[in-house]
């Protein structure tokens, strides 16, 4: 009982920041997403009966520990829905997400590992229960689901049956285009999952932020659907910014930030005095990521790369939702 998918990352254009269930994954907003063509997880799971654990390997390395209980624990999700609970498996993935892009390889980890383990124990799903589904790995993965632009619908039942990720645009909808910039120094001291939660707790910014979701979401899919490239853009940045702002009244306060990370925020203001229409956002760590139009990508590239503490510029274009291999 075996099966392959792959799955690609997505990077948040209205951040999903908060959870009001932290068990079941039940968010406190709703977001919005763009798969991404370039990073993506390819996993193998192969469920078989003489096993009487599972066994993780990531690019062919044996994972245990907090990582290993993750996916079992997920696994068990799996098992319980298709009545199996002693069946263990093997779970070969390997990721083309360089982490040093900053990109949580948690949200096409855990799409490919839904859609993998799904089919390999026999059931098939339907995109909106396998989004459901993988929203319990890890919230942002339940938007990796679907190419192009996909909203995950917050939903408000306390069992999590409505909360589950939509298609908004395809992929060919329209060619945006999105540049992952490295810097040299990455280290991540609180997990999304641990900065969501602080902030949630402590932040009295945190009602603005709840507040003022539903605007930013109607107002982006009436530019993603227009393909207003500039509407698009502001609307992202500024919510990123606003999400970033929660993080700093918390308690303990904290930001993602580093000094380079400004400067490529400032560059970018730059680029757009200078006509270049380009746009910023930021996810639970030091990396920017910078929207830009297929025509400046030349100068865009160039420009990012320039910036001093910036070891790399990787582009990408709108990638597809799931498949199986
Ligand atoms: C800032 O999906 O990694 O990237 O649900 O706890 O696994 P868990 O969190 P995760 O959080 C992502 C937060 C974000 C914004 C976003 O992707 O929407």
């Amino acid at each position: 009982m075996k099966a392959t998918a792959k799955a690609h990352t997505n990077i948040a254009l209205i951040k999903y920041w908060g959870k009001r269930d932290e068990a079941l994954i039940l968010p406190t907003n709703s977001s919005l997403s763009l798969t991404l063509d370039g990073f993506f997880t390819t996993t193998t799971v192969d469920f078989q009966a003489n096993l009487t654990r599972d066994q993780f390997m990531l690019d062919d390395k044996p994972v245990e520990g907090e990582s290993y209980q993750r996916v079992s624990n997920f696994l068990d999700i799996i098992r319980t829905m298709a009545g199996k609970e002693n069946l263990y498996a093997t779970v070969h993935s390997k990721n083309d997400v360089p982490t040093a892009a900053g990109f949580a390889s948690s949200a096409s980890g855990f799409a490919a590992l839904a859609a993998a383990g799904t089919k390999a124990i026999g059931m098939q799903l339907d995109n909106q229960e396998l989004s459901r589904l993988t929203r319990q790995g890890s919230g942002s993965a339940s938007r990796s689901i679907y190419g192009g632009f996909a909203e995950w619908e917050m939903g408000d039942k306390t069992d999590g049956s409505d909360s589950f990720a939509v298609p908004v645009a395809p992929a060919q909808h329209w060619d945006i285009r999105v540049a992952a910039v490295v810097l040299s120094s990455t280290v991540k001291k609180v997990s999304s999952r641990a900065g969501m939660k602080r902030t949630v707790e402590t932040s009295p910014f945190y009602s603005g932020w709840i507040d003022s979701i539903p605007k930013d979401l109607r107002e982006i899919k009436d530019a993603i659907k227009t393909k207003d490239f500039e509407k698009t853009g502001s609307i992202a940045e500024a919510n990123c910014l606003k999400m970033h702002a929660t993080t700093l009244a918390a308690n303990p306060p904290f930001t993602y930030w580093h000094d380079t990370t400004m400067r490529v925020m400032q560059t970018v203001q730059e680029m757009k005095e200078k006509g270049i229409p380009a746009y910023f956002t930021i996810d639970a760590g030091p990396n920017v990521k910078v929207l830009y139009l297929p025509e400046d990508e030349g100068k865009v590239k160039e420009t990012l790369r320039t910036i001093p503490g910036v070891t790399d510029v990787i582009l990408s274009k709108p990638g597809q939702g799931i498949s199986y291999l």
